[in-house]
């Protein structure tokens, strides 16, 4: 294994969840760490004791907010000579079906779980070439291999990110810069409180009216429940990414639970209308989805 000490991380979006679990992590390893959040989130690392140290530093980075990118990686690559891995980890999720979607909604999600993640990969290309070496971890979803309803642009944004990340694996070969995809399932946590909804998933979801009411009900509650009753943490993701960040040839795509495993495996192995209509009959009461006779819960 390449001698990995001293190696600078970047991290975005830390202030909760995964992204928290691998700031902490990070802290008691050898990395030099720079973890980052929005300003107005910045607060929550005292209260969690994540201060600043020699080799952990702590700065605000919105990744829909391109110019203050480069003022953080400007200064990196002054004290410490550039970003060696970044960790692309931030990402939101709106809850909503395509109808209830509005193009600002759509951008939103799309400059959090994907133009942002580009930018940022983009500023910290250049020193990585000029070393031959550097890691750029994406931190996808299951989401990015499958799509489920009420999650159109969620998994639009994360199949963005794969298909660039596969074509920036290609790039990047040659120079010595692996590229990574870890792609967590279900992960317990209160991460799904954070969802997002727009105006009309917002209405539609206390609207026993609304057509989509009960695709929003029947959608939250299991998602609600595999979440509550999902082994893996985000404690056990950052080990994950630790793991890979660790690894002299690291993978391209990489499952980090046991449901991403099993739908990573399906969608290789199933042709694609047996494994969408076997997915179709598993979701919670589909029949009763329209039928207005039958729309009780
Ligand atoms: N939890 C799951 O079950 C799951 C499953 C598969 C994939 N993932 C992926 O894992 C990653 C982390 O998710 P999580 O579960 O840890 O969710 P989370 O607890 O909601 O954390 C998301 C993080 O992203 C940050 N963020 C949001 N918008 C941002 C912006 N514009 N600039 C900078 N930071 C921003 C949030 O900061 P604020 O606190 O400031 O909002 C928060 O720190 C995401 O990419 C997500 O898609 C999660």
């Amino acid at each position: 294994m390449r001698n990995i000490k001293n190696r600078v991380v970047l991290v975005t979006g830390a202030s909760t969840g995964i992204g928290l679990a691998l700031a902490r992590q990070l802290q008691r390893s050898n990395f030099r760490t720079v973890i980052t959040a929005r300003k107005s989130s910045l607060v929550r690392f005292s209260k969690e004791g994540l201060t600043e140290a020699d080799n952990f530093l702590i700065r605000p980075l919105n990744v829909t907010d391109f110019e203050s990118q480069k003022p953080v990686i400007d200064e990196i690559e002054a004290a410490w000579g550039g970003v060696d891995v970044l960790v692309n980890n931030a990402g939101i999720s709106f809850r909503s079906v395509v109808e209830h979607m509005t193009p600002e909604d759509e951008m939103e999600q799309l400059r959090v779980n994907y133009f942002g993640p580009m930018h940022l990969t983009r500023l910290v290309l250049p020193s990585m070439r000029k070393k031959r070496r550097g890691h750029i971890i994406n931190v996808s979803s299951v989401g990015g291999m499958m799509a489920m309803p009420t999650m159109g642009s969620y998994s639009a944004s994360k199949f963005a990110l794969e298909g660039a990340s596969e074509a920036l694996w290609y790039e990047m070969r040659s120079w010595g810069i692996n590229v990574s995809l870890v792609a967590p399932g279900f992960i317990h946590s209160n991460s799904f409180t954070n969802v997002r909804f727009t105006e009309r998933s917002h209405d539609a979801l206390s609207n026993q009216s609304s057509p989509y009411y009960y695709y929003y009900q029947h959608m939250s509650r299991m998602i609600a429940k595999m979440m509550n009753g999902a082994w893996a943490t985000p404690d056990n993701i950052a080990a994950r990414i630790i793991k890979v960040m660790n690894q002299d040839k690291p993978p391209l795509r990489i499952p980090a639970t046991i449901d991403a495993w099993v739908f990573h495996i399906l969608r290789r192995i199933l042709p694609r209308y047996v494994y969408h209509h076997l997915l179709y009959r598993c979701l919670p009461h589909i029949q009763k989805w329209v039928d207005d006779d039958k729309n009780k819960l």
